[in-house]
């Protein structure tokens, strides 16, 4: 069994995507073991209802983005031990340090736009959308990629495009993008859970 520990910040769609595909079998083999936010969000309130463990580090706590803020997640998800797998679900704080080199190759984000366009600081969330619109693209999309020190900046492993329509709003555009999301995430997770090792 591969166990996942998922990182929220928001209102937990990718997380929903994850625990139907589990539930749904469409995820052999894999088990979420904690649900850990930076900020008291509806994703959180999804985990209890499928009865996981969650956990709550606040970020206005800690110096924003440092290395303590991101070895007390550590520590938590170190609580759920062994965790095989951790996917960053719609979190939207920077990883830094300790948990980078010992989940190397294993921390995976979704991120709403076709990585490397709209991407990195600045460029999250809604954000995404608003700058893909008034950049005239006519094609956007979503990227499952690897986690590493540079925001929005590991391998990508998964993406796939989605048409920008004419009368397109940031929200209309993210509902769009997001049903792609929630494939990839749950895609991506089996790449890892399907592996023999
Ligand atoms: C989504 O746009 C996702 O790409 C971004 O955060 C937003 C909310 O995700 N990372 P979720 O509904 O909290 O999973």
């Amino acid at each position: 069994m591969k166990r996942l520990a998922v990182l929220v910040s928001g209102g937990g769609s990718n997380l929903q995507a994850l625990l139907d595909a589990i539930e749904g079998g469409g995820l052999p083999g894999a088990a979420i073991v904690l649900v850990l936010a930076d900020r008291d969000c509806p994703a959180l309130g999804r985990a209890r209802a499928s009865g996981i463990p969650t956990a709550l580090v606040d970020r206005v706590k800690y110096v924003r983005n440092s290395d303590i803020f991101s070895d007390e997640l550590l520590r938590r998800i170190d609580g759920a031990s062994p965790v095989d797998l951790v996917v960053l679900a719609g979190f939207l704080s920077i990883l830094k340090g300790a948990i980078l080199g010992r989940f190397e190759d294993r921390i995976i984000n979704v991120h709403p736009s076709l990585i490397p366009a709209f991407s990195g600081d600045g460029c999250w969330g809604i954000h995404v959308h608003e700058r893909a619109l008034a950049s005239g693209v006519k094609v956007t999309g979503a990227t499952v990629h690897l986690v590493d020190g540079v925001t929005d900046g590991g391998r990508i492993l998964l993406q796939e495009a989605v048409p920008v329509l004419e009368g397109d709003s940031p929200a209309s555009l993210q509902a769009r993008v997001l049903e792609v999301e929630h494939r990839l995430v749950v895609q991506a997770a089996r790449l890892f859970t399907e592996s023999e090792e």
